[in-house]
């Protein structure tokens, strides 16, 4: 019934992400002061965004802001009100920059790649994040119909998903990791300790923040406080979201996949996982 998705070098995108803005990737310019929060989608983009946008201004909470979703500029997606591309938007926004995307690291423009673009990648348990995906494609007016859950988990496991294979997302950045100017996160370690992922991001940022500032953001961008703040919960959109069906802010805990995966599933999970990943030396500590 819903939004049918094409596909560009061989990966699935849906039609609010098109083909245009994606060939346009190319020349999009970049400037030294930018800043690129990159993740597979569900894997805590918007949480890392808010985090990284109160790092830059220094722990000011009382910025007004605009909603996310309206306001994060998703490098490849289409500004629902503008009908253009944000990345069309950016080449117009002051520095320093915070660009978002779901595209994965080799997918991005090349000045990313060339010029040493400060890039956060946030991974996640993927079995969390088929979970998440999987609600976000039933609530989201722009997805695709995700099927039952049994089709969409091993679509997932294929990479026939809208943004493409999750395994090719984390093996693409897993690459590069050696690039001093890309820090990795887990979504599990922010999780863990919120402060300590604050002051890793600031020091690639090179921003001095003070230890009551730290704890500030660190309170502001906890799960329950970015749910009940409508600048961050996602009940601004109805027109992309159907909070009837799920919540953006859905559940935010690591482990959820339990509720989800038969013993038969996780298991089929485990060993495709060891096969596509594990042999290529990836080294992150999912609790599978
Ligand atoms: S999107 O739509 O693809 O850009 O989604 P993304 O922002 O990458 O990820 C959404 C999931 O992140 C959870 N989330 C959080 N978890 C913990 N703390 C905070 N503050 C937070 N904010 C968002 C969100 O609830 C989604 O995960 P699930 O498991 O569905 O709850």
């Amino acid at each position: 019934n819903k939004n049918s998705p094409h596909v560009f070098n061989g990966v699935s995108f849906p039609s609010i992400v098109p083909v245009e803005g994606l060939k346009a990737l190319e020349n999009f310019e970049t400037r030294p002061d930018d800043v690129v929060i990159v993740s597979y989608p569900k894997s805590g983009l918007n949480w890392t965004y808010e985090v990284v946008t109160l790092i830059l201004n220094n722990a000011d909470i009382s910025k007004p802001k605009l909603p996310l979703f309206t306001h994060v500029p998703y490098l490849e997606v289409m500004h629902i009100e503008h009908g253009k591309t944000y990345a069309e938007i950016l080449r117009d926004l002051p520095s320093p920059r915070l660009i978002a995307t779901h595209l994965r690291y080799s997918m991005l423009p090349p000045g990313v790649h060339d010029n040493g673009t400060k890039t956060i990648y946030v991974a996640r348990n993927p079995k969390d994040v088929v979970v998440s995906y999987y609600h976000f494609h039933r609530m989201s007016r722009v997805h695709p119909d995700p099927g039952g859950w049994d089709k969409f988990l091993s679509d997932f496991m294929s990479g026939n998903v809208v943004w493409g294979s999750w395994y090719q997302h984390v093996l693409d950045v897993w690459a590069n990791r050696q690039k001093r100017n890309i820090l990795i996160v887990r979504y599990e370690d922010m999780k863990k300790d919120l402060p300590a992922a604050i002051r890793q991001m600031a020091a690639l940022l090179g921003r001095q923040l003070t230890e009551p500032g730290v704890q500030l953001i660190a309170s502001h961008c906890s799960f329950d406080s970015m749910k009940s703040n409508p600048m961050t919960n996602g009940s601004k959109v109805p027109m992309v979201f159907n909070n009837d069906e799920s919540q953006f802010m859905r559940k935010g805990v690591v482990g959820d996949w339990i509720n989800h995966f038969t013993v038969a599933q996780d298991r089929t999970f485990d060993s495709h996982y060891l096969r596509t990943i594990a042999v290529r030396g990836m080294e992150f500590e999912f609790e599978l």
